[in-house]
C-alpha cells in the first residue's frame, strides 16, 4: 500500500522539516531528484521520497536495496551554516534511532559514523552529499533509508540487514515512523546548534567504542582500538604502537 501523506502531515510538529514533500512512486534515486530540487531553490527541509528506487545508492558506491511500498527512502534538503554541516551525520542516525524507539519500543544502536543497527544488523543507512559554494554550504542532501516492512530475511541482504518487521514480528506504520523521524530531526538540528548534548547522545549509542576495529578510509586501512570520538564526531583510533589518529569518515568492521 502507498504511503498516506495526509497521515504524515497530521503527525508533524515541525516548523520546516517535511513541510514540503515531493512524493514519487518510483525513481532512480531520491538523491538525484533532490539535487534537481535543490538546484531549483527548494526550501530547506524539503523531503523527496519514493516508494521504490531503481538505483538506490549507499556509501562507497554500493547499492541500497529499495523494494516498492515497504520501506522509507527519502532525501532531506538542508542548507546549514558551514560550521553545522558535520552535525548532520550525527543528527540523522540519532533521529532514526529515537523515532524507531518511540514507535516500536525497540532499542537501536549506531555503528560509527551513521549506520543504525538493531541486534547487530543494519536497519538504516545514511548518505550525505554536499554542494559547497566558496566558504558556504549551497545545500546538503541527507539521504535516509530505513527498512520498515521489508521481508529482509528472504532478501539478498538477509545476513547483514534487518527491518522493523523482522524485529517486531509484524508490520508497522510507515507514516508514524516517518513523522516521528522528521519531528526528531528538526528538534536535534536546533539543539545541535546550541551545544554538545546531541553529540553526547549520539556517542552514548555508538556500538563501536571500546572495540578492536579495522577502518577503511580514502583507500587506506587502519587497525586499532576505537577509543572515543572527538567534538566533531571524528573517531579516535588507538594504534598498536600507542599513537592515535582522528578519522573523519570511513567504514568500520569489527576485528575478530
Ligand atoms: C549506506 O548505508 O550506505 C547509505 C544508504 C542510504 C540510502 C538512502 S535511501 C534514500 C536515499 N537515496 C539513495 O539513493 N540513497 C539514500
Amino acid at each position: 500500500m502507498w504511503l498516506d501523506l495526509r497521515t504524515v502531515e497530521t503527525r508533524l510538529n515541525t516548523q520546516f522539516v517535511g513541510r514540503r514533500v515531493v512524493y514519487l512512486t518510483s525513481t532512480s534515486s531520491t538523491q538525484d531528484v533532490a539535487r534537481g530540487e535543490a538546484e531549483s531553490d527548494a526550501p530547506s527541509g524539503t523531503v523527496v521520497m519514493a516508494e521504490e528506487q531503481l538505483s538506490g545508492r549507499g556509501r562507497f558506491g554500493r547499492a541500497w536495496v529499495s523494494p516498492s511500498g515497504k520501506n522509507l527512502y527519502f532525501t532531506l534538503i538542508m542548507r546549514p551554516p558551514l560550521h553545522q554541516l558535520r552535525s548532520l551525520s550525527i543528527i540523522a542516525p540519532l533521529a532514526v534511532a529515537l523515532a524507531v524507539e518511540k514507535c516500536t519500543g525497540i532499542s537501536a544502536r549506531i555503528k560509527w559514523p551513521n549506520d543504525v543497527l538493531i541486534n547487530g544488523r543494519k536497519l538504516s543507512g545514511i548518505l550525505i552529499e554536499t554542494e559547497l559554494s566558496e566558504q558556504s554550504v549551497k545545500y546538503a542532501l541527507v539521504g535516509i533509508g530505513v527498512n520498515v516492512n521489508f521481508d529482509v530475511e528472504v532478501s539478498e541482504v538477509a545476513d547483514i540487514a534487518t527491518s522493523v518487521k523482522r524485529e517486531l514480528g509484524h508490520e508497522t506504520s510507515r507514516e508514524e515512523l516517518l513523522a516521528a523521524l522528521l519531528n526528531q530531526f528538526e528538534v536535534l538540528y536546533e539543539k545541535a546548534a546550541r551545544g554538545r548534548e546531541v553529540l553526547r547522545e549520539w556517542r552514548s549509542r555508538l556500538a563501536t567504542l571500546g572495540c578492536e576495529i579495522k577502518v577503511t578510509f580514502g583507500g587506506h586501512v587502519e587497525d586499532g582500538l576505537a577509543e572515543d570520538v572527538d567534538a566533531d564526531g571524528n573517531l579516535i583510533l588507538l594504534r598498536a604502537d600507542g599513537s592515535r589518529v582522528a578519522i573523519e569518515a570511513g567504514e568500520v568492521t569489527l576485528r575478530s
